[in-house]
């Protein structure tokens, strides 16, 4: 059994109160808490060993490069990847998405096809557009039902010889739906020579991955929604798929050799690296691996399912509640509304005056709202120190802004 009230005494800013009620805190899928141990780790890299990376021959760059690539093997080994060099440090997903939809682009053609899907937040669907206005090529989405389950059938006939990237995510952050990535993947395998890149911003935090079991070529996702600082991110590559890409950000530390006729570039990793990177928070995502690890992922992931299953539960017998996507298999974040009654940022507003933390509003995801004719929706999402007591909470909130709004 784990002790989660144990877990909360290492997350300092849970023990506030706001607005005079103890805090709630169920914004998870936008940011997560960070416990003391990565805190402290940042704060002792800038107190103790603070210097620019792979630069210097003095001792702080020495230990400053040491532990940034020991934070790279935790890396490596928290996804299964199967080198190092395959592990690019990113200020967070939005980054490494458009760092493979920009270094791709000399691959694409007029014509050739993208394939993302309706579940997509817009950093997985622009900077896609933007390949498309700069190569002429053509964006394909895959369907979704009204439980927001991925019509993946349709793959059986776009995938051929055009499509050149396949780019999904592994669970939706509006909706908490997890994506059947692998048999999207598989699919892709047997019917194209396209890339697969999966955007695991939602699953990183609830999910054991692991990169070569699923046999993608990219995967991102960001440090600070799994424990770590903001501005920290990953972007997997298998080494033969980041060889064929060209380099997005040009500067230092990503060359071999520079003059003004000709520069050749670094090797992997540094090739997609140029300059001085987050080390501070590079390393203190390391530190965040380790929280996870010393509670276990299989921990993490059936803690959080129960929470999911008793706010479920309890939600749904609130008369004039609808949960969105609520048959589907689902992780990390639950969507509602209250129908009839105010506007989902009404509902958010009240709860906040409750002590309670959620999103409202697209939730980035525009085209999911369209679909469903809403303009928001109300998004509690789960961390590993939440408890069902925070999920009472959160229904009991919700009860009383609906009597307040009625
Ligand atoms: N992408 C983050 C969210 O879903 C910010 O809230």
């Amino acid at each position: 059994m784990l002790d989660i009230q144990n877990i909360r005494t290492q997350f300092p800013i849970l023990a506030q109160e706001i607005n005079g009620k103890p805090l709630v805190y169920l914004d998870n899928a936008a940011s997560s808490q960070k416990p003391i141990s990565v805190i402290e780790t940042w704060e002792n890299y800038y107190k103790t060993i603070n210097a620019n990376v792979h630069r210097g021959i003095h001792t702080l760059s020495q230990l400053a490069t040491e532990e940034m690539e020991l934070a790279r093997k935790k890396v490596q080994k928290f996804i299964n990847a199967k080198h190092d060099y395959e592990i690019i440090f990113t200020k967070g997903t939005t980054e490494g998405i458009n760092l493979i939809a920009y270094a791709i682009t000399n691959l694409i053609k007029k014509d050739d096809e993208i394939i993302i899907s309706y579940l997509e937040h817009h950093s997985n669907i622009v900077p896609w557009q933007m390949l498309c206005e700069r190569t002429g090529a053509k964006l394909r989405v895959i369907p979704m039902d009204d439980q927001g389950i991925l019509q993946i059938d349709v793959l059986n006939t776009w995938l051929n010889e055009k499509t050149k990237i396949v780019s999904v995510n592994q669970i939706s952050n509006a909706l908490g739906v997890i994506n059947p990535i692998d048999e999207i993947i598989a699919k892709t395998r047997q019917l194209s020579n396209a890339f697969v890149m999966i955007d695991a911003a939602q699953s990183s935090p609830h999910l054991k991955l692991d990169v070569q079991k699923m046999d993608c070529d990219f995967l991102v996702f960001s440090g600070h929604k799994m424990y770590a600082p903001m501005g920290t991110g990953i972007l997997y590559g298998k080494q033969e798929s980041l060889k064929q890409l060209h380099p997005f950000h040009g500067g230092g530390e990503m060359i071999a050799t520079c003059s003004f006729e000709k520069t050749t570039y670094a090797d992997l990793p540094f090739k997609f690296e140029a300059g001085t990177p987050n080390v501070g928070g590079n390393i203190a995502l390391g530190a965040a691996i380790d929280f996870m690890e010393n509670i276990r992922l299989d921990n993490i992931q059936q803690h959080e399912h129960a929470l999911m299953e008793y706010a479920t539960r309890h939600l749904s017998e609130i008369e004039g509640l609808r949960i969105y996507a609520e048959k589907a298999n689902r992780a990390g974040a639950i969507s509602f509304n209250l129908e009839g009654v105010g506007i989902a940022s009404d509902v958010g507003m009240i709860l906040d005056k409750m002590g309670v933390a959620v999103r409202t509003g697209h939730h980035c995801t525009q085209p999911i709202m369209a679909y469903f004719d809403i303009a928001g929706t109300v998004r509690a999402s789960f961390a590993i120190y939440n408890t069902f007591e925070d999920i009472d909470k959160l229904v009991e909130a919700v009860q009383k802004a609906q009597r307040m709004l009625s």
